[in-house]
């Protein structure tokens, strides 16, 4: 892994860093103006930057062994320089000048499984660049500027649950975020209790397309009953909902029912109550979402018979990638063994995240 001085030569004059995220629970409701309780992950992207002698941007992405270089007019091809891009757009669409820079981006945090690599990224180049160039972007300005970046240079419509998170979250406490107000509060994990996630081992496939899909039929869903987001209809209204024909009905039931685990989950005191609102959340997230697939299913029904186990489901969009379990603190890497070698003997093959190795 080259470091800055080994790419460009001389130090940097500023770096940023931000965290992953694992959310808890509250999973496809971020776009539909909902609750979500996401906590960060130990690891981190870390983004090294100065002013460039010439007039390109010059991005160097260590976990990869990638260079690539673009101006304000001629935007990159590669992908996790298009993140880079988009976050130096909206600066500039914001009102900042932006001159071009030497950038050198490293990162452990895990690729394309749902712990949100792309807002780790998106959030620590905002952050080096506030330091550099002494911008008036606060923790929330920051993360709203980092979604756009996303949404209008990465061309997944996502909600703003992710870049809150790696702005605003830590390792210790879940942040529970209200997308619509952004009223938010930081909360201890229920008692003696860790989270640990596990890698399906499958690839996310397809995943913007149906991701931009989802959130299609969550604004379809919306509309038809009137509402401005899937947000207004309360657990109590939930025969409007069943009214409405498939997949429209399915999807709107998960979200609302969604929004009511992550509001329960927040006045949990009891790590058991609390897996078990995890545990429905798979299922509704399975079944009438549809954004799960068989293996993931098969490691959450693993993890989900053992006893050190309060609960445990698929986290971030789905369609592969990454689960989370609230574990008991004494057994986290017994039962993380013990799972993955059964997981392993079907023909998969899963592996730990959090905590890092
Ligand atoms: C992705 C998006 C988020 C959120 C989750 C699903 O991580 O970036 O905004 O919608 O999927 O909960």
């Amino acid at each position: 892994m080259k470091s800055f001085e080994a790419v460009f030569g001389g130090v940097p004059a500023a770096i940023g860093h931000a965290p992953g995220r694992v959310n808890l629970l509250g999973e496809h409701t971020d776009y539909n103006d909902g609750f979500v309780l996401p906590i960060a992950i130990p690891q981190q992207t870390h983004v090294a930057i100065r002013r460039s002698a010439s007039a390109t941007f010059t991005l160097y992405a260590a976990a990869l062994d990638c260079m690539a270089t673009f101006t304000h007019d001629a935007p990159p091809s590669a992908r996790f320089a298009t993140y880079v891009y988009g976050c130096i757009a909206e600066a500039r669409a914001a009102g900042f000048e932006i001159p071009p820079l030497d950038m050198h981006l490293s990162s452990n945090v895990p690729m394309g499984v749902g712990l949100s690599s792309s807002a780790a990224l998106e959030v620590a180049t905002l952050r080096a660049l506030r330091t550099l160039l002494n911008l008036p972007l606060d923790a929330v300005l920051l993360a709203q500027l980092a979604q756009r970046a996303e949404v209008q240079h990465a061309g997944v419509r996502c909600g703003l649950m992710d870049q809150m998170a790696a702005s605003l979250a830590n390792t210790k406490q879940a942040l529970f975020l209200d997308t619509r107000t952004l009223e938010r509060r930081l909360m201890p994990l229920p008692p003696e209790s860790v989270v640990l996630v596990l890698d399906s081992g499958i690839t996310r496939s397809l995943a913007t397309s149906a991701f931009n899909q989802r959130r299609a039929e969550c604004e379809e869903a919306a509309q038809r009953l009137g509402v401005r987001a899937l947000r207004d209809i309360g657990e109590g209204d939930l025969s409007t909902v069943e009214a409405l024909d498939d997949p429209l009905r399915r999807r709107a039931r998960h979200v609302v029912t969604e929004n009511a685990r992550v509001l329960r989950a927040v006045q949990c005191s009891n790590p058991k109550d609390f897996g078990l609102l995890m545990n429905a959340s798979h299922a509704s997230l399975r079944d009438d979402f549809e954004v799960s697939v068989p293996a993931l299913d098969r490691l959450v029904a693993l993890l989900q018979a053992r006893p050190e186990i309060y609960g445990a489901r698929l986290t971030g969009a789905g369609f592969g990638g990454a689960c989370v379990a609230l574990c008991k603190s004494s057994a986290l890497e017994r039962v993380a063994e013990n799972v993955l070698n059964q997981y392993a003997q079907e023909g998969h093959s899963g592996a730990v995240l959090v905590p890092p190795a």
